[in-house]
C-alpha cells in the first residue's frame, strides 16, 4: 500500500469539543503520522459537520444565525487541533461552497435516476438525533439510540431507495471481512441487516428545519444532514471537481468513527456510493466509548471531559500517549487521571524517561559527551538489534491492522529489553575499569542508538517529546522526514556526535493525598521475640510493600550508605540503606524496590529512615528484590 486515505468524522459544531473528539482525530493523526513515516502518500481528513438541526438549535439558543456560530464555533476545532498536533491534510467544513455544489449534483442526479422519488411519509422522529424510526424499532416508544421520547409525523418527502441495495450490501460485507472492523461491528451490522431495510428519508421540510442544503429540484425542502455530511469524504479529495485527485486518493483506507455512528457509515454510506457508481471505502472503523466512571460522558451528567485542561496539565504528548495506549480499539475504556498519571510515571517517566536520561548522562560522564567509534557487529549488541528489528516488523504489521495501541506495545518492548541491556552491561561498573574501555563504550553506543530507533518510533505519537530525545542524543538527520525504512541498518548514530543532557524529557508526576496511607503506618508493633519460627500471625504484621526510588544520595561522612526517596504510591518517604558499594546512586531512579514499610523509624548517622529494602547478598555480592513485573507502586507483597 503505497496511499493512504484516512478520515475522522465531521464534528458537530453544536457544542465545544471533548476527549471523545480529541480521541478519534489523536487516533486518525497517529495512523496518518506512522504511514508517513512509513513512507505512504497520506491524505488525512477531518473538519466539521454544520448543517442540520442540533447545529440549528444551537445557534438559536445563543440568538444568533447559524452560519455566524458555525464561523465561531469551528475556531474551537481548529485551534484544539492544532494544539495537539494534528497534522491533517485537509479540513472540511460542510457549509462550504466546494461542498454544497457536489451535493447537489449528487442529488440532481440521484433524483433523475429515480434513485430518490417523493412519497408522504408517516412515522416516528426523535428531533435531537434528527433520525426517523418505524414503530417496531423503538424501544418502550422511545428512540432505540438515545431513549429519549420520539413524535409522530406525517407529511411529504423525498426518500433514497436504499432497500434496492439490502442484498448487495450484505453480500459486500461478506466478501470484503476488512470493510467493517472489529469484528464485532460487523457482526452487529449483518445482524442489523437481517430486518427489511427501509428507504431512506433524505429531505426535511423547509417550514421545520431551514439550516440545510436545499434540494435543487424542491425549493420547499432541505437535505437531511446525514445524507450531506457523509458526501464530505468524497467532496474533499475532489469528487466531481478534481478527477485526477480524486482517483488518486478514493476510495478511502479507513474511516475512524466511533461506535455511534455505525449504522450510517456501514448502511447508508456504501448503499449511497452504490447508486452514485462510486467505489466502497476499503474500511470502516468503528471504536469504543470513553466513559467515565462507566458512566457515558454528558453535560447534565456534568462530567464531561476537556481535552485542553489535561493537555495543559500534563502535556500535549503525554495526553496523546496515554489516549492511544488506554484504550484496547473497538472496546470501551473509562477514563480516570489516576490510570493517567500511573501510566505516565511507569510507562513515561520511568521506562523510557529513564532509558534516555541514563544513557546521555552516562555518554556524558564515561564518555565526554561524544558517541563512540564502536563494531556494531559486537555480539553484546545482538539481543538489541534483534529486538529491534522484530519492533519495526511488529509496528508494520499492527499498522495494517490499523492499531496504534499495539505499535507502542511492539515498541516499549525496546524500551524495556533497552533498559534491561543497561542492567546486564552495568556500564557504571565497566567505567571503572579502564580495560573495560571498548566494552563501556559499546554498551552506550547500543543504548543512544536505540533511543535514536525510539525517537523515531514515537514520534508519530508524542512529535513534541521525540524532538526532545532527537535533540538529547545530537543526531543532526532531520527527524520529521526519517523513515522506518532508514532504521532498518542499525547503527546510524554516528560516531563523533555530541550528546546534549537536557535533563528527564518526562519528569515524574507526583502523586498527592497523603493523609490515609499513613495511619496504616502508625499501627505497627514488631514483637522481639526471638525464635526460630514466626507464626503466621506474626508474619503477617510485617508490612512488605513495593516502592518506587525517586532520588538517590550518598550518606555524607560513609562509604556504605545512601539516602533514598521513594515513593509508596500515594506516600513518600526516606530510608537510609547499606548498598552504597553496590550501586550508584543515579542507576537506583526509577527502579521498584520492595521495602518493610512497618519498621519502626530509626535515626542513622543523623539521617532519618522510614522503612528498610531487601536485598540478598552472598559474600560480595549483593542484589535488590524487585517486582518480576511492573506494578503500581506501593502494592502489598504477600
Ligand atoms: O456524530 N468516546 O458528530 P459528533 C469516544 N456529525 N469517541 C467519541 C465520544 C466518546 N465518548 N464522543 C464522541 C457526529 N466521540 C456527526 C458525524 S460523519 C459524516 C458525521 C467521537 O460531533 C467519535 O468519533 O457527535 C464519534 O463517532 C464522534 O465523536 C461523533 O461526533
Ligand atoms: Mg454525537
Amino acid at each position: 500500500m503505497s496511499r493512504f486515505y484516512i478520515s475522522t468524522p465531521i464534528y458537530y459544531v453544536n457544542d465545544e469539543p471533548h476527549i471523545g473528539h480529541a480521541y478519534t482525530t489523536i487516533l486518525a493523526d497517529v495512523l496518518s503520522r506512522f504511514h508517513r513515516i512509513a513512507g505512504h502518500d497520506v491524505f488525512f481528513l477531518t473538519g466539521t459537520d454544520e448543517h442540520g438541526q442540533k447545529v440549528e438549535q444551537a445557534a438559536r439558543d445563543r440568538g444568533i444565525d447559524p452560519q455566524t456560530h458555525c464561523d465561531e464555533m469551528v475556531v474551537r476545532f481548529q485551534e484544539l487541533w492544532e494544539r495537539l498536533e494534528i497534522s491533517y491534510d485537509d479540513f472540511i467544513r460542510t457549509t462550504e461552497d466546494r461542498h454544497k455544489e457536489v451535493v447537489c449534483a449528487i442529488l440532481q442526479r440521484l433524483y433523475d435516476e429515480g434513485e430518490i422519488y417523493a412519497d408522504d411519509y408517516e412515522g416516528w422522529y426523535c428531533v435531537p438525533d434528527e433520525r426517523f424510526w418505524t414503530e417496531k424499532d423503538l424501544v418502550d416508544g422511545n428512540c432505540p439510540d438515545c431513549g429519549r421520547p420520539v413524535v409522530q409525523i406525517s407529511e411529504k418527502n423525498y426518500f433514497f431507495r436504499m432497500s434496492a441495495y439490502q442484498d448487495w450490501l450484505i453480500s459486500h460485507i461478506e466478501t470484503h471481512p476488512q470493510f467493517i472492523q472489529p469484528e464485532t461491528r460487523r457482526n452487529e451490522i449483518l445482524g442489523f441487516l437481517k430486518q427489511p431495510l427501509n428507504d431512506l428519508c433524505i429531505s426535511r421540510p423547509k417550514a421545520r428545519l431551514a439550516w440545510g442544503i436545499p434540494l435543487p429540484f424542491d425549493e420547499e425542502y432541505v437535505c437531511y444532514v446525514w445524507f450531506d455530511a457523509l458526501i464530505n469524504y468524497i467532496t474533499a479529495p475532489g469528487y466531481l471537481q478534481d478527477d485526477a485527485a480524486f482517483a488518486r486518493w478514493w476510495p478511502a483506507s479507513c474511516h475512524l468513527i466511533g461506535k455511534d455512528i455505525l449504522t450510517t457509515h456501514c448502511v447508508y454510506w456504501p448503499t449511497m456510493l452504490k447508486a452514485m457508481g462510486v467505489e466502497i471505502p476499503e474500511t470502516v472503523m468503528g471504536h469504543g466509548w470513553w466513559l467515565v466512571d462507566e458512566q457515558k460522558m454528558s453535560k447534565s451528567l456534568g462530567n464531561v471531559i476537556r481535552p485542553l485542561d489535561l493537555a495543559e496539565k500534563y502535556g500535549v504528548d503525554a495526553f496523546r500517549y496515554f489516549l492511544v495506549r488506554e484504550m484496547v480499539l473497538g472496546l470501551d475504556s473509562s477514563f480516570s487521571e489516576e490510570a493517567f498519571v500511573r501510566r505516565y510515571n511507569a510507562e513515561l517517566a520511568n521506562d523510557l524517561g529513564n532509558l534516555l536520561n541514563r544513557s546521555v548522562v552516562m555518554a556524558d560522564r564515561y564518555l565526554e559527551g561524544v558517541v563512540p567509534v564502536v563494531d556494531v557487529k559486537h555480539p553484546a549488541l545482538r539481543a538489541l538489534q534483534e529486538q529491534t528489528e522484530k519492533t519495526l516488523e511488529g509496528t508494520l504489521d499492527a499498522l495494517n491492522g490499523l492499531n496504534p495501541n499495539r505499535v507502542l506495545d511492539v515498541t516499549w518492548q525496546l524500551v524495556r529489553e533497552a533498559n534491561r541491556f543497561a542492567e546486564v552491561q552495568a556500564p557504571w561498573n565497566l567505567a571503572k575499569e579502564t580495560e573495560k574501555r571498548s566494552e563501556l563504550e559499546v554498551t552506550i553506543y547500543g543504548l543512544l542508538e536505540t533511543c535514536r530507533h525510539l525517537a523515531v518510533l514515537i514520534f508519530p505519537v508524542m512529535p513534541g517529546k521525540a524532538r526532545e530525545i532527537w535533540k538529547q542524543i545530537g543526531s543532526e538527520e532531520n527527524l520529521e522526514t526519517l523513515h522506518l525504512d532508514d532504521l532498518k541498518a542499525w547503527g546510524g548514530l554516528r560516531p563523533g556526535t555530541q550528546v546534549v543532557p537536557g535533563g528527564p524529557v518526562f519528569p515524574r508526576i507526583e502523586e498527592v493525598d497523603l493523609e490515609d496511607k499513613q495511619e496504616e503506618a502508625e499501627e505497627k508493633d514488631m514483637s522481639d521475640e526471638k525464635q526460630d519460627v514466626v507464626s503466621f500471625q506474626e508474619f503477617q504484621k510485617l508490612k512488605l510493600r513495593v516502592a518506587r526510588i525517586q532520588a538517590a544520595e550518598r550518606v555524607e561522612g560513609t562509604d556504605r550508605l545512601l539516602k533514598l526517596q521513594i515513593s509508596l504510591g500515594e506516600e513518600k518517604r526516606q530510608i537510609v540503606a547499606g548498598i552504597a558499594q553496590y550501586y550508584e546512586p543515579e542507576t537506583l531512579v526509577g527502579k521498584q524496590i520492595v521495602v518493610v514499610a512497618n519498621l519502626e523509624p530509626a535515626t542513622i548517622r543523623g539521617v532519618e529512615s522510614q522503612g528498610m529494602l531487601l536485598a540478598a547478598s552472598e559474600g560480595d555480592s549483593l542484589a535488590l528484590l524487585q517486582p518480576e513485573s511492573e506494578i503500581p507502586d506501593g502494592a502489598e507483597v504477600r
